[in-house]
């Protein structure tokens, strides 16, 4: 890393873990990650699923590991079933939101609009956010990757001040066809999208910006390809689904070189 952002590697458990798999995953991760050195200087965060936030959150709450959250609701109480409010989740040590995942975008009809609320109604309750953004395999294929990232990006933002941003916001840039496929981004591919994620801060909101803000990498990131990804200046950290289930692969993750 060239960089002086702050390496960040967060784990996005999606709808995995009960309350007994979520004790001994982060028991256990803890006691391992004392005899890390190396970890030091890093930051590391694990998103349970809700249900498992009690657990999570009296293990982590005097640890240096990162309580997070999958998504978040932008009022703080009133009729929205099935949603979970910024401020209910203060009751928690829970320090950042990952907002507009892939997943949520297709499966649950999440607009830029939408997610734009909960970013705004994360940062007001103090939470940081983990802005997703991405395309899709045809996007990709069609010559739109740029436009997507942009409209995700710019619309996820809007409205977000600028200090806001640099405070409180971080990237990730997760291709949609390399999530859980198997199928990483190369290296190139990755460097080459988060350097204009970096353009259109500087040009959008701020000059200098994109240079403050953290940008992670998401889309099968494994053991054996971490430590690629890490090498590149303009790649600060990244957010792992399947192999941030398991202990070892997780460690090692966050242990790259
Ligand atoms: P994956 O998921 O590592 O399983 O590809 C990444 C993500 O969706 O955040």
């Amino acid at each position: 890393m060239t960089s002086k952002r702050i390496p960040f590697i967060c784990g996005n458990w999606k709808m995995n873990k009960n309350q007994e798999e979520t004790y001994t995953f982060i028991h256990d991760f803890l006691k391992r990650i004392k005899q890390s050195p190396s970890l030091e200087g890093r930051e590391i965060g694990l998103a349970p699923v809700f249900t498992s936030l009690f657990v999570a959150d009296s293990l982590l709450k005097h640890a240096k590991v990162k309580l997070c959250v999958q998504n978040v609701h932008w009022d703080d109480s009133g009729q929205f079933t099935g949603e979970i409010s910024p401020t209910m989740l203060k009751e928690f040590c829970v320090s950042y939101a990952i907002i507009g995942h892939s997943e949520r975008r297709k499966f649950f009809g999440e607009t830029n609009e939408k997610i734009n609320l909960r970013v705004k109604g994360a940062l007001k309750n103090n939470l940081k956010v983990i802005l997703c953004v991405g395309e899709t395999k045809e996007e990709r294929a069609t010559g739109k990757t740029k436009d997507v990232v942009k409209q995700h990006l710019l619309g996820g933002l809007k409205d977000i001040s600028v200090a806001k941003i640099n405070e409180s916001i971080v990237i990730a840039y997760e291709p949609i066809w390399a999530i859980g496929t198997g199928l990483n981004a190369t290296v190139e591919q990755a460097v080459e999208v988060h350097q204009y994620i970096r353009e259109l801060l500087d040009e959008h909101f701020e000059a200098g910006l994109g240079q403050k803000v953290r940008i992670l990498y998401g889309g099968s990131v494994k053991p054996d390809n971490i430590d690629g990804f890490m090498a590149q200046g303009d790649i600060d950290g990244a957010l792992v689904g399947g192999a941030s289930l398991d202990v070892d692969s997780f460690i090692r993750i966050a242990d790259f070189r």
